[in-house]
C-alpha cells in the first residue's frame, strides 16, 4: 500500500518524501512541477538509496488524477500541492481559488471513488490572521488578510464538512508556522523562483552575493527590539511531524487541526544574529514595515506533544546552518 504526496516535489513535500522512504513507507508523487524540478525527487532516491514513483500530473485533473488512483494501491494521502504566495494570491485571487480549491475538491472525489480514507493537509499559521498569539488550534479564525490564507480555511471547512459526512474519513490538518532550513546532506532544499519573499531564503541568498543586503521590514513593533516575531521551524522537524501526522490518521476517524511549530519565537534581528554566529555575518538595513506582516506569530504546540508526541528537536543554529549549506552547494537552486 502507498502514500500519495501530492505537491511532493516542492520544498517540504521533497523533505517529506524523505523521511516517509526512510521510514519504509511506499511514495508516489503527483505534482504537475509548476513551482518545484523533477531533481529534488531524483536527489531524494540518491540520499536514501530507495525509489519512489513519479507521476507528472495536475492534481485538480480528474482525468490525471483518476490514472493515478486507478494505477496505484493508495492507501493514504498527504496533500501538499497548491499555490502559496501571499503577496501573488492579492494580485491574481481567482486563479488562486481556482487552483488551491480546485486541487482539493478533485483529491477528495477520487479518494472517495477509490475509498481512500487518511489524509494529511497542508494548512497554515495565516489562518489565524491578527489574533492573539501564542495561538491555539482552538482560537477563532475569523477571516484572512490574503486570498491564499482564505484558501487555506475553505479548505480546512471543505474537509471539515467531506469527514462529517463519511465517518470513515480521517483528516490531520497541519497549521505550519515558518519552515526553514534544508536537509543536512545539503541536496535538496528551498528553490524560490526569482527574488525570495521570505526572510531565510533572502538572507542565504544575501550570503552567498546573490543579493547585495536584507532589508528588515520595520524595526518600530511592539517587540522587544522592534522587529516582527515568527515561529521558525526546521523542514526536517516539519517532515517528521507529517509522519506523526499520518500514523494518528491511520489509527483515528475524524478531523484534528494541529499546529506544528516550535513555540518559541525568533525576531529578524536574532535571526540575523544567529545567522552571523552559525555562518558569519551578512549586511543588513532597516527599511519600512512590509504591509500585511504581524507583529508576533507563534504556536502553543500543546496538542502536537500531546496527540502526535511530536516536538521540533532543531534549533535555530542548525537552521541557519543547513540553511547555507544547501545554498552554496546549489547556488542556483536545482538548476544546473
Ligand atoms: P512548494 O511550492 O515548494 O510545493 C508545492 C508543490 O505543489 C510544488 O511542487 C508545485 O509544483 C505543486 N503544485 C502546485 N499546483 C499543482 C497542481 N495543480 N497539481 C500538481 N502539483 C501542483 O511549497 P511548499 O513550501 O513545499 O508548501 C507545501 C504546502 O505547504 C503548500 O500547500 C503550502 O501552501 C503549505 N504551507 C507552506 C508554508 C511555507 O512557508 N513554505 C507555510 C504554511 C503552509
Ligand atoms: N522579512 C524581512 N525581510 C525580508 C523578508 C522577510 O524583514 O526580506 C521579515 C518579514 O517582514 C517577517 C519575517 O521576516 O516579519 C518573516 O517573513 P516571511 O516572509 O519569511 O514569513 P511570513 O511569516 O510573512 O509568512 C510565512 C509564509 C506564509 C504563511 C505565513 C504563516 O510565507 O505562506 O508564514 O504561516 F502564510
Amino acid at each position: 500500500m502507498a502514500v500519495l504526496l501530492t505537491g511532493g516535489a516542492g520544498y517540504i513535500g521533497s523533505h517529506t518524501a524523505l523521511t516517509l522512504l526512510e521510514q519504509g513507507e511506499d511514495i508516489v508523487v503527483a505534482d504537475n512541477l509548476c513551482n518545484s524540478s523533477e531533481e529534488s525527487l531524483r536527489r531524494v532516491q540518491e540520499i536514501t538509496g530507495k525509489k519512489l514513483r513519479f507521476y507528472q500530473a495536475d492534481v485538480a485533473s480528474r482525468s490525471d488524477m483518476e490514472e493515478l488512483f486507478s494505477r496505484e494501491p493508495i492507501e493514504s494521502v498527504i496533500h501538499f500541492a497548491g499555490l502559496k504566495a501571499v503577496g501573488e494570491s492579492v494580485e491574481q485571487p481567482l486563479r488562486y481559488y481556482r487552483v488551491n480549491l480546485d486541487c482539493t475538491l478533485t483529491l477528495l472525489e477520487c479518494m472517495a471513488g477509490h475509498g481512500v480514507k487518511n489524509l494529511v493537509f497542508s494548512s497554515s499559521a495565516t489562518v489565524y490572521g491578527d489574533g492573539r498569539p501564542p495561538f491555539r488550534e482552538g482560537d477563532p479564525t475569523p477571516g484572512c488578510t490574503n486570498p491564499y490564507g482564505w484558501t487555506k480555511l475553505m479548505i480546512e471547512q471543505i474537509i471539515t464538512d467531506a469527514a462529517a459526512a463519511d465517518s470513515g474519513l480521517s483528516a490531520v490538518l497541519l497549521r505550519y508556522f515558518n519552515p526553514v532550513g534544508a536537509h543536512p546532506s545539503g541536496r535538496i532544499g528551498e528553490d524560490p523562483r526569482g527574488i525570495p519573499n521570505n526572510l531565510m531564503p533572502y538572507i542565504a541568498q544575501v550570503a552567498s552575493g546573490r543579493r547585495e543586503k536584507l532589508t528588515v521590514y520595520g524595526d518600530d513593533y511592539p517587540t522587544p527590539d522592534g522587529s516582527c516575531i515568527r515561529d521558525y521551524l526546521h523542514v526536517c522537524d516539519l517532515a517528521e511531524g507529517h509522519g506523526r501526522a499520518l500514523a494518528y490518521a491511520r489509527a483515528h476517524s475524524g478531523v484534528e487541526i494541529i499546529n506544528l511549530g516550535r513555540g518559541q519565537g525568533v525576531s529578524v534581528l536574532e535571526m540575523v544574529e544567529a545567522w552571523g554566529r552559525a555562518n558569519g555575518p551578512i549586511p543588513y538595513e532597516i527599511g519600512p514595515r512590509r504591509s500585511g506582516d504581524i507583529p508576533v506569530s507563534c504556536a502553543n504546540v500543546d496538542k502536537a506533544r500531546e496527540l502526535l508526541g511530536w516536538e521540533a528537536r532543531r534549533d535555530v543554529e542548525d537552521m541557519c546552518r543547513d540553511s547555507w549549506n544547501w545554498q552554496r552547494n546549489n547556488p542556483l537552486g536545482y538548476e544546473k
